[in-house]
């Protein structure tokens, strides 16, 4: 072998070392904080305009109350974990206005360690890493208990000034991912509820799914499992299990669609029963207080509607129940995938109370 030829081997075995230490050094490599700042700057979490870090601004004094500064503010988080070396678990003062969800929020010598989680119900969820942080304020505000103390001693088709609407809260996903463990969907009684959806070891976490700081989905990440995934869309899409929950002969369609099905069929109950039980038609919409008087009785929520004058009052205990699961799904958009079984039970359960009154049409269906 001419001394060319071997120089030449020595330069392509250099180049392929080298390459490939490079590259691994390069895929490996951590984050960098300029690209971690970035995608926290356009995600919700640094929303300085979202209502969900402005409502307090123009109160007198302008202050977020301790009931709600845990989850609207940099400094009531800070507050509720004890970092101020105030109690741990309770804020202990109204908070500052005009933060959003720096990245202290979540980085600090307590949200990197504590391992535990407390729910609305009460219950305490342990053994959790860094997505500990993430539950603490995704969870909601009311539980199964909030909604049996509220209608206790009344029967259940009495409209009761004492009884009003009880909403769960906002993107409540953590409290779907533990389903029954949790309570935080109001579980009938004498009925079992599906626990934590055991989904595959590596995508379990709020933060395996969800990127930390954009809180965006990738769904490259999806693919390899759920082969029909190429794009965000497509996740509505996925399907595994094989039960047909809504009878319509299609168990190939994406498991959204059965539980939008359910949702569908829910509302056209609660629909139903009040016009018919109560006398006093209703309908839903994305505006608080969410339901309000169906006043031309068209099942459609008219423009003229939607306000708080308008707000529904006849209240009776199964429409209470109803109408909590029926928002709870419709604030766990990705209910379908944190937990599908969960909703679909309360669902289901929510029908079955409402057919002891009047028609439902939910013959076809299976429950979980
Ligand atoms: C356990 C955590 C938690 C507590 C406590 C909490 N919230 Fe929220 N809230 C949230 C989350 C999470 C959202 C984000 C919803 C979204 O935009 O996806 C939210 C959203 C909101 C919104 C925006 C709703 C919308 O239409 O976008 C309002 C208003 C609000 N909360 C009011 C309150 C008030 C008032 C209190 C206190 C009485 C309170 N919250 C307490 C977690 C909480
Ligand atoms: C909502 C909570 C939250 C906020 C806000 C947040 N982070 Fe993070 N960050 C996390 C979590 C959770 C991880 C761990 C991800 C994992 O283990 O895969 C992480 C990881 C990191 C890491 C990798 C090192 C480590 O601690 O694991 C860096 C660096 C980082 N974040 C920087 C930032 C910066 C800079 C900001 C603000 C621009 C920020 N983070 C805002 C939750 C947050
Ligand atoms: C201190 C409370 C808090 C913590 C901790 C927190 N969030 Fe949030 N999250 C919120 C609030 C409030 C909003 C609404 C922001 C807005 O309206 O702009 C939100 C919004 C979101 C959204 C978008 C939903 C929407 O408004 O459309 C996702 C997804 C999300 N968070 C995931 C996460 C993940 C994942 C973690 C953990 C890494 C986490 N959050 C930690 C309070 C929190
Ligand atoms: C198996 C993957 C997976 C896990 C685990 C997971 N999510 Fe999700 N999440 C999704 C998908 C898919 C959606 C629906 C698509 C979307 O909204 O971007 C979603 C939607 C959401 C939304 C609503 C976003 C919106 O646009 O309104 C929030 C908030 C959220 N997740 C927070 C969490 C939190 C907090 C956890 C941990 C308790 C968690 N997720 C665990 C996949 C996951
Ligand atoms: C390593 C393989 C794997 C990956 C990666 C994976 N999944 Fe899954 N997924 C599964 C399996 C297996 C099931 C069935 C679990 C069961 O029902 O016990 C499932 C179930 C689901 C379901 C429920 C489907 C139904 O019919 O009830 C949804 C939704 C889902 N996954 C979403 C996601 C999303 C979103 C991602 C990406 C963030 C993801 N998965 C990543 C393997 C995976």
């Amino acid at each position: 072998m001419s001394w060319m030829k071997i120089v030449t081997i020595v330069v392509a075995i250099g180049l392929i070392v080298g390459g490939g230490v490079w590259a691994y050094r390069f895929f490996e490599a951590p984050e960098s904080i300029d690209s971690i700042t970035d995608k926290w700057s356009i995600s919700g979490h640094a929303d300085t305009t979202s209502v969900s870090f402005t409502r307090w601004d123009d109160d007198d004094p302008p202050q977020i109350p301790t009931a709600c500064a845990k989850c609207h503010s940099l400094y009531g988080y800070l507050d509720w974990l004890g970092v101020d070396g105030s109690p741990e678990r309770e804020v202990t003062e109204a908070a500052r206005v005009g933060t959003v969800l720096y990245c202290n929020t979540c980085h600090n010598p307590v949200g990197h360690t504590l391992t535990t989680v407390l729910f609305p119900s009460d219950v305490e969820v342990t053994d959790l890493g860094r997505e500990a942080n993430c539950m603490r304020c995704h969870q909601g505000r009311t539980s199964t208990a909030t909604v049996e103390d509220a209608t206790a001693g009344i029967a259940p088709d009495t409209v009761s000034e004492d009884l009003g609407f009880i909403n769960v809260h906002y993107a409540i996903a953590a409290a779907t991912r533990m389903g029954g463990v949790t309570r935080i969907g109001y579980q009938y009684e004498d009925k079992t509820y599906v626990g934590f959806f055991e989904h595959v070891d590596d995508y379990q976490a709020c933060i395996d799914c969800h990127d930390p700081h954009s809180t965006a989905i990738n769904p490259a990440a999806c693919a390899p499992c759920h082969s029909n995934v190429v794009s965000y869309g497509d996740l509505y899409a996925i399907r595994e299990s094989t039960i047909d929950y809504d009878g319509d002969g299609d168990t190939e369609k994406g498991i959204w669609q059965e539980v939008n099905a359910f949702h569908e069929t829910l509302y056209a109950a609660i629909q139903t029963y009040a016009a018919e039980v109560i006398g006093q038609p209703i309908v839903h919409a994305n505006t608080f207080p969410y339901w309000f008087i169906d006043t031309n009785a068209n099942g459609i929520a008219d423009p003229d509607e939607v306000n708080f004058g308008n707000r529904y009052q006849s209240w009776t205990p199964r429409l209470v129940r109803a109408t909590y699961n029926y928002q709870y799904v419709y604030m766990d958009p990705g209910a379908f995938t944190h937990n599908a079984e969960y909703v679909l039970q309360l669902m289901y359960d929510g029908m079955e109370d409402i057919a002891t009154q009047v028609p439902v049409a939910y013959d076809s269906y299976t429950r979980p």
